[in-house]
C-alpha cells in the first residue's frame, strides 16, 4: 500500500483545504476526488490550466508524462497538479479564488459571422453565439473550438471580452498542416456553426491588482493580453501604468496595429512597444518583446507580468522580468503549446 500525505491548497480568496494524497496518484485526480474546485482541462500536462507554486514540501512527476512547464517555471516554483504526485506532505498556493475553480465549463453552439485575414498568418473569426446560448470567460481564458467536419478540438483565447458577448472574436495563427487552418482556407463560410466549450485556464486578469502591469506578447498572444487591456479599460476607476510589449518576427507578420493605437489613446497609462526580430531595418524595434523591456519598466515590487506567446518568448520574459525585479508569484503566463 503506497503511502500518503497531507497536501494543502491555499486559495487566493483565502480559502483552504487539506486532503490526504497517496504517493501513487497525482494531486489532481485525489484532489478532484476530495471535492476541491481546481481549474483543470487536458488532464496530461499540455493546457497548464492546473498550475500552482508550491510553498512547502516535495513533488515528482508522474511516470511517463511530459509538461509543459518551462524550467523558469519550474525554478519559481509552479508545478502542474495533473503529471504530479506528492513525496511529502506539501502546501499549494492558487493563484485563483475558490470559486473561480468551481466553474464549469459549458458546450455552446455559435454562427461564423465572418472570416477576416488580418496579417500574413493571421485571420480573425468572428462569431456570434447561438440564441439561448451564453459562454461567460475571464479575460485571458481559452475556449475549445470543434474544428467542423474534423471533430478535432482547438484551443484559442478571445481577443474580445466578455462585454462583447454574444460576439466571440479569435485570432488564428495560420499553420501549413493545421486542422483549422485548412477549415478557415477552405471549408468555412459566413453562417456554419461551430462547437465552443469552456472557459478553461487559470491565466486570467486578476482585476484587484492596482499595481503597474506588464504585458509581453508574441504573435497571437496578443488576443488575450488585448482582452485584458480591454477589460481594465471597462473597469471603473483610476487604472494603473501598463505596458504593452508586442512583437513579431517580420514587420508583414504584425496585426492589430491602429487598435493598439486606438488603446493608447483611450488609456494614457498605456504604453506600446512594436517589435520585430528579423528586419534590423524596420521601423520597430529591433528584437523580441522581451529585448524591449527595460529596467526602468520595474519600479513598484508589486508589479504583475502577463505573458502569453511562444515557450522560447515566455521562458525569456520570465527570467528577464524576475531579474528586474518582478516577484515570479506575479508572473502570469500562457504558452502556444503545437497540437497533435
Ligand atoms: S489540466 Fe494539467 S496541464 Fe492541463
Amino acid at each position: 500500500m503506497s503511502q500518503t500525505h497531507t497536501v494543502t491548497f491555499r486559495f487566493a480568496d483565502g480559502a483552504s483545504r487539506a486532503i490526504d494524497v497517496a504517493e501513487d496518484e497525482t494531486l489532481l485526480d485525489a484532489a478532484l476526488a476530495g471535492g476541491v474546485p481546481l481549474m483543470h482541462q487536458c488532464r496530461s500536462g499540455s493546457c497548464s490550466s492546473c498550475i500552482a507554486t508550491i510553498c512547502e514540501g516535495d513533488t515528482s512527476n508522474q511516470p511517463g508524462s511530459s509538461s509543459t512547464l518551462l524550467a523558469s517555471e519550474y525554478e519559481a516554483g509552479h508545478r502542474l497538479l495533473c503529471v504530479s504526485r506528492a513525496q511529502s506532505d506539501c502546501t499549494f498556493d492558487l493563484s485563483y479564488g475558490s470559486a473561480e475553480g468551481g466553474v464549469v465549463p459549458v458546450e455552446v453552439n455559435a454562427f461564423v459571422n465572418a472570416i477576416e485575414p488580418i496579417a500574413s498568418n493571421v485571420v480573425k473569426l468572428s462569431l456570434e453565439l447561438a440564441e439561448g446560448n451564453w459562454l461567460s470567460f475571464k479575460p485571458g481564458q481559452f475556449v475549445q473550438i470543434e474544428v467542423p467536419g474534423v471533430g478535432k478540438l482547438r484551443s484559442y483565447s478571445p481577443v474580445s471580452t466578455e462585454a462583447d458577448l454574444p460576439t466571440l472574436e479569435l485570432l488564428i495563427r495560420l499553420l501549413p498542416e493545421g486542422v483549422m487552418s485548412s477549415w478557415l482556407k477552405s471549408g468555412a463560410n459566413v453562417d456554419d456553426v461551430v462547437k465552443l466549450k469552456g472557459p478553461y485556464g487559470a491565466f486570467f486578469l486578476r482585476e484587484k491588482r492596482r499595481a503597474p502591469h506588464i504585458f509581453v506578447a508574441g504573435g497571437t498572444g496578443l488576443a488575450p493580453v488585448l482582452s485584458m487591456i480591454d477589460r481594465m479599460r471597462q473597469i471603473g476607476g483610476r487604472k494603473p501604468p501598463m505596458l504593452l510589449s508586442f512583437g513579431c518576427a517580420t514587420s508583414d507578420a504584425l496585426f492589430y496595429l491602429d487598435e493598439l493605437e486606438l488603446r493608447r489613446q483611450w488609456l494614457p497609462g498605456l504604453d506600446t512597444r512594436i517589435c520585430v526580430d528579423r528586419e534590423p531595418d524596420s521601423c520597430y524595434h529591433n528584437g523580441s518583446p522581451v529585448s524591449a523591456l527595460r529596467p526602468e519598466d520595474v519600479t513598484d515590487p508589486d508589479t504583475v507580468a502577463y505573458l502569453c506567446g511562444p515557450q522560447g518568448m515566455i521562458d525569456a520574459a520570465t527570467r528577464r522580468l524576475i531579474e528586474l525585479g518582478v516577484a515570479p508569484e506575479n508572473v502570469f503566463a500562457e504558452q502556444f503549446v503545437p497540437s497533435n
